[in-house]
């Protein structure tokens, strides 16, 4: 087991937002979180990740494990670093003002001297031709789709084995959204292992090998994707019957 949450409490303040969930993740795996606006997918992602106050949530009880070492007390830079997680940000926040190359450069210098930079580069450029074409251009002048691909990028550029995403599908046109999730299904069988979190429950269960489903702050379901797709009570709340 890669990534492993046991029994996790996280409050904001005095709200309790996950009440003690357990998920798992597999190396080379895609598992997906999936559930309503407020279920706790983000605060999942950002409990994992280590983010600080006042983003981050508190964990009041429970663990989060990688490869059986806690991460409670391991600090938000050694997660991308040393541990090699790296997070595609919902909203993406990449940096409108700072050219596609200069975003991608940003993501570098956590990493250590020596490291296969070029490689990483051309990695992205092949799984995502257009950032090649506009590597010059602001970021802010790309379309919704193009910026998309661009945080995920940046993601790629840490040097990641573990890429988490928030909503990569959200505001995307269709057609963008399943080009996407098909370069995440690229990746994953180049190695990537995938922790994919998402509202549009349909997309996230055809790409992904196993799924929760988070519910305020419960796992109400879970199993391979197979039997959630085939699940009554999932089709009705979540698939659209
Ligand atoms: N910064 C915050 N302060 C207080 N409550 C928050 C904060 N962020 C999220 N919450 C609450 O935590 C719960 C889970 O939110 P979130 O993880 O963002 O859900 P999701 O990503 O599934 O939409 C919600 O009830 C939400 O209102
Ligand atoms: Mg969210």
């Amino acid at each position: 087991m890669l990534l492993s949450v046991e029994n996790l409490i996280v409050k904001y303040g005095n709200i309790l937002a996950l009440h003690g969930i357990s998920f798992h993740v597999n190396s080379g795996e895609i598992v997906t979180l999936i559930g309503a606006n407020g279920a706790g997918k983000t605060t999942s992602l950002y409990s994992i990740c280590r983010l600080p106050p006042p983003e981050a949530p508190r964990v009041v009880a429970g663990d989060i494990k990688f490869q059986g070492e806690s991460l409670l007390k391991t600090r938000p830079n050694e997660v991308v670093s040393r541990l090699k997680m790296a997070l595609v940000p919902e909203g993406r926040h990449i940096f409108g003002n700072l050219t596609v190359m200069e975003n991608l450069e940003l993501a570098t210098y956590s990493r250590e001297k020596g490291a296969q930079l070029s490689e990483d580069y051309a990695r992205v450029f092949d799984l995502f031709p257009r950032l090649s074409e506009r590597r010059k251009q602001r970021s802010e002048s790309l379309s919704g789709g193009e910026q998309q691909m661009l945080a995920v990028g940046r993601a790629l550029m840490t040097g990641c084995q573990v890429l988490l995403l928030d909503e990569p599908s959200m505001g995307l046109a269709p057609r963008l959204k399943y080009e996407l999730f098909r370069t995440l299904k690229q990746l994953n069988e180049q190695g990537m292992t995938i922790l994919l979190v998402e509202q549009n429950a349909n997309l996230a269960l055809h790409l992904a090998h196993r799924g929760y489903v988070l519910d305020t702050g419960t796992i109400a379901a879970s199993g391979t994707s197979e039997d959630l797709l085939g699940n009554p009570d999932v089709k009705k709340a979540y698939l659209g019957g």
